[in-house]
C-alpha cells in the first residue's frame, strides 16, 4: 500500500467523550497511512462509524446509517466501510452477515491494530473481511501514537477504561471490558504533550474515571486525587476536569483535591441514576440515596461553589411512583446545574434484561417528562444566578453568529460573547449579562483583552 497517498477518511462518532477521544486516536493512527479526515462520506476512501451501545436502537441506527453510506460504495468500489465502537463489540459477526458491504468490524480495545486490519482488508493478496472483537492481552494505549492534534485549547485525555461495577442496566462492563488504568507516567507524558500543543484545559476521561488506580513512578498505586495533583503541576495548564465518576469511588483524597487544587474546575458529573434505595439496590449501585447526599455534602464543604450534574434512569423494572418521588426528592435536595435523564431500556445480556415488573411505557414517559421539567427548572435557575458575575471563560470555538465566540465557564456552562478571533483558545474574563436555559451571554470584561495585540 502506498504510504503517502492522499486518502480521505470520514469518521462518524456517537456516544460518550471516550468515543470522541477514540475517534481522534483512530485518525492519528491512520494519518501515517495517508488518510486525512474529511467531513462527508461522499468520495471517502474509508468510512468509520464509531458506535455507542449504551441505550436501545443503537444497532438499528448503525444499520440505517450503513444503508445511507452503501450507495457511495456502489460508485466507489474501493471504499472501506468499518464499524467500530461498542455496537461492533457487541454485534460482531452479525454486522458482517447483515451488511455484506461492510469490510471491517472492530471493538474499542483493538484500535492500535488498525494498520494491520486495513492492510488485510485492502489486501494486496486478496481482500479479507475483518471481525476483531478481542480483548488483546496488551493494552492499546501502549501502541497508539501520541495525540497529534489538539483542536482548540480544551483537550481530552483518556486515563482509564472499562468498568467492574456491573450496574444491572449497563452494557459497558461487557463492551469495554474490565477496568484498566494507564500508568501515571504515561498520563503525565501525554498531558505535557497536550499542553505543549496548546491545551489550557484537560479533561481526564474514563468510564469510571475515579476508580483510577494507575501505577505510579515509585511503583505504588496512585488514585485519581494524587494524579490530579501531579497534573496540576504542569505549567501552562490552567484547568482540569474529569468524567465520569461513580459515587462509591469518591474517596476522601479526591474530595480534598477539590479543596486544594484550584485548577480543578468547580463542576462535577456524578451520576446517581435514582433516588430510591430499593431501585439503587436493584441497579447494583452499592450505595443509597443518603450515601450520595453525604458525598455531595462533603464535596461542597471542600469546594463551596461546586456545581453538580448527574445521570438519571426512570422506569427501571419495579420502579413505583413512590420510588420515583424519591428521585425527585433527591434532585430537590442536591440541586443540579444540569443533568441527563433517560428512560430505561433493557440491554440484551445485562441482568436488567431478565427482570420482571416492567414499568409501562406511558408511565415511564410521563415520569421522564416530570423529571426533565424539574431538572430544566434547576438548570435555568442556576444559569440565571450567573447574571452579573464576572467569570473566566475559555473560548475554544467560534459562535454561530459572526464576531461571536463560544466558550465554557468554570461551571461548564456554554458562554457566548462578541470578540475578535484572536481571543480564541484563551481564558478571558467575561461579565455575564444573561442566563438562558442552556447557555449564558456576556461581555468581554477587560479592555486589555480587547486591545492586546497577540
Ligand atoms: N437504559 C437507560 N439508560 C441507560 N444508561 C446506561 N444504560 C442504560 C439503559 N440500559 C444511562 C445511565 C448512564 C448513562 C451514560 O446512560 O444513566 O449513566
Ligand atoms: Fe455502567 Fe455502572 Fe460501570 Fe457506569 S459504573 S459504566 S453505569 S456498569
Amino acid at each position: 500500500m502506498s504510504q503517502n497517498a492522499n486518502k480521505k477518511l470520514y469518521i462518524k462518532t456517537w456516544g460518550c467523550q471516550m468515543n470522541s477521544y477514540d475517534s481522534n486516536r483512530m485518525a492519528d493512527i491512520l494519518r501515517p497511512l495517508g488518510y486525512k479526515c474529511v467531513d462527508s462520506p461522499v468520495d471517502a476512501d474509508m468510512v468509520i462509524l464509531n458506535t455507542c451501545h449504551i441505550r436501545e436502537k443503537a444497532t438499528d441506527k448503525v444499520f440505517s446509517d450503513l444503508g445511507r453510506i452503501r450507495p457511495h460504495k456502489d460508485t466507489n468500489k474501493d471504499m472501506l466501510i468499518a464499524v467500530a465502537g461498542c455496537v461492533a463489540q457487541a454485534e460482531g459477526d452479525y454486522i458482517l452477515e447483515r451488511a455484506p458491504y461492510v469490510d471491517m468490524v472492530f471493538g474499542p480495545q483493538t484500535y492500535h491494530e488498525l494498520p494491520e486490519m486495513v492492510a488485510k482488508a485492502t489486501g494486496a493478496y486478496g481482500k479479507n473481511r475483518i471481525v476483531n472483537t478481542d480483548f488483546p492481552s496488551e493494552s492499546k494505549f501502549d501502541f497508539l501514537p501520541e495525540e497529534q492534534n489538539v483542536q482548540g485549547a480544551a483537550a481530552f485525555l483518556s486515563i482509564q477504561e472499562g468498568c467492574d461495577k456491573f450496574c444491572t442496566f449497563c452494557v459497558v462492563p461487557y463492551t469495554r471490558g474490565a477496568e484498566y488504568s494507564r500508568s501515571v507516567n504515561e498520563v503525565l507524558n501525554e498531558a505535557h504533550n497536550l499542553v505543549q500543543r496548546g491545551a489550557k484545559e484537560i479533561t481526564l476521561l474514563g468510564q469510571n474515571v475515579n476508580a483510577f488506580h494507575g501505577e505510579g513512578p515509585d511503583g505504588t498505586v496512585w488514585g485519581l486525587g494524587r494524579l490530579i495533583r501531579a497534573v496540576a503541576e504542569i505549567d501552562g495548564l490552567e484547568r482540569i476536569r474529569y468524567t465520569t465518576s461513580h459515587p462509591r469511588d469518591m474517596d476522601d483524597d479526591l474530595i480534598d483535591t477539590h479543596r486544594d487544587i484550584h485548577k480543578l474546575m468547580p463542576f462535577l458529573h456524578l451520576p446517581v441514576q435514582s433516588g430510591s434505595d430499593g431501585i439503587l439496590e436493584a441497579m447494583n449501585r452499592k450505595h443509597t440515596g443518603d450515601d450520595y447526599r453525604r458525598i455531595v455534602d462533603k464535596l461542597r464543604a471542600a469546594r463551596p461553589d461546586l456545581a453538580l450534574s448527574s445521570d438519571f434512569i426512570v422506569g427501571f423494572p419495579g420502579e413505583t411512583e413512590e420510588d420515583f418521588q424519591e428521585t425527585l426528592r433527591l434532585v430537590r435536595d442536591v440541586g443540579y446545574a444540569s443533568a441527563y435523564s433517560f428512560k430505561y431500556s433493557a440491554r440484551p445480556g445485562t441482568p436488567g434484561a431478565n427482570m420482571k415488573n416492567l414499568v409501562r411505557d406511558n408511565v415511564a414517559d410521563e415520569r421522564l417528562a416530570r423529571l426533565q421539567a424539574l431538572i430544566n427548572e434547576q438548570q435555568r435557575a442556576f444559569n440565571a444566578r450567573s447574571a452579573g458575575i464576572v467569570m473566566p471563560v475559555l473560548f475554544d470555538r467560534k459562535g454561530k453568529k459572526s464576531g461571536q465566540l463560544l466558550g465554557r465557564s468554570p461551571w461548564n456552562q456554554s458562554v457566548y460573547a462578541n470578540g475578535p478571533d484572536r481571543l480564541l483558545n484563551q481564558i478571558i474574563d467575561v461579565k455575564v449579562t444573561e442566563g438562558f436555559d442552556n447557555s449564558l451571554t456576556g461581555i468581554i470584561e477587560t479592555s486589555e483583552a480587547l486591545s492586546k495585540t497577540v
